[in-house]
């Protein structure tokens, strides 16, 4: 394992309009981790998101990945590097498959970016394959995206964005919306992606979740860093005590 980081945010600042979503952050990804980013409702982490994957320009700032800077690429360009993404709403394309669903990620990973159904290479239709079944949704790989459940929704996601063996995954709230044990077989594939070697940040503001998968975690605040460090740290930190283990915390 190398120490440099696999990606880096380098003083990152993001506007919107009058307001300052992120101000000046800086955080770096380390190869084979779990890191869990944290943090009240609008403190900027999924912006974080969408400035990594290219959904959104910073004003200032720069992220490297795997070395190199992505800053300014569009999004589809950032996944063919091998940076995925989950989003929080969990999106599928009611007309097509589940299996046509996670085809179009591995498609959309490998070739053009083109949502056209006419020209997948042999190997985009093995990964999605392969992949359909690793997140058990074989048996219903012939049904239309929206007959989809919630959970199945997320298992296509992730199916999707699993598709290309991306070096470096991002989860926005993944467990968001469903039961205990939806959430805990959830959280078994994203341990499962982890150990065969994908690098997860996992965006979460339910703290069980983070201190089950997380080795390290951030805390973001009104678009700053409030907090780097081991999991069980931040647990015995009184002023994060009061700030964000207290009950009035939102997503
Ligand atoms: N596309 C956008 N346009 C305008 N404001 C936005 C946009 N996205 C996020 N914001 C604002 O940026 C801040 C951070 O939002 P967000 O990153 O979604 O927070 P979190 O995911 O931590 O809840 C909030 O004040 C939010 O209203
Ligand atoms: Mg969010």
């Amino acid at each position: 394992m190398s120490d440099d980081p696999l990606a880096a945010c380098r003083g990152i600042t993001v506007r919107f309009g009058g307001v300052t979503a992120i101000t000046d952050l800086s955080i770096e990804v380390r190869r084979g981790e779990v890191l869990g980013i944290a943090g009240p409702n609008g403190a900027g982490k999924t912006t974080l998101f969408n400035v990594m994957s290219g959904h959104v320009k910073p004003a200032s700032g720069e992220v490297l990945f795997k070395g190199r800077s992505i800053s300014g690429l569009p999004p589809h360009k950032v996944f063919q590097r091998g940076l995925a993404r989950t989003f929080q709403l969990a999106d599928v394309i009611s007309e097509q498959t589940f299996y046509a669903n996670v085809l179009v990620g591995a498609h959309f990973a490998r070739d053009t970016g083109l949502r056209s159904m006419g020209s997948f290479s042999s190997d985009s239709y093995r990964r999605a394959d392969e992949a359909v079944e690793r997140f058990g949704l074989g048996a219903r790989r012939s049904a239309l995206g929206g007959t989809a459940s919630l959970f199945e929704r997320k298992m296509i996601m992730l199916a999707s964005a699993m598709a290309q063996a991306p070096d470096l995954l991002l989860l926005d709230e993944p467990v968001g919306g469903l039961n205990e044990d939806q959430a805990d077989a959830l959280l078994g594939k994203v341990q499962q992606i982890a150990r065969d070697g994908t690098t997860v940040v996992v965006i979460e503001h339910v703290m069980r979740v983070l201190t089950t998968v997380a080795q390290r975690l951030v805390i973001l605040n009104r678009g700053e860093l409030l907090f780097d460090g081991d999991p069980a740290a931040a647990r015995e930190d009184d002023e994060l005590q009061r700030l964000y283990f207290g009950s009035a915390v939102g997503g």
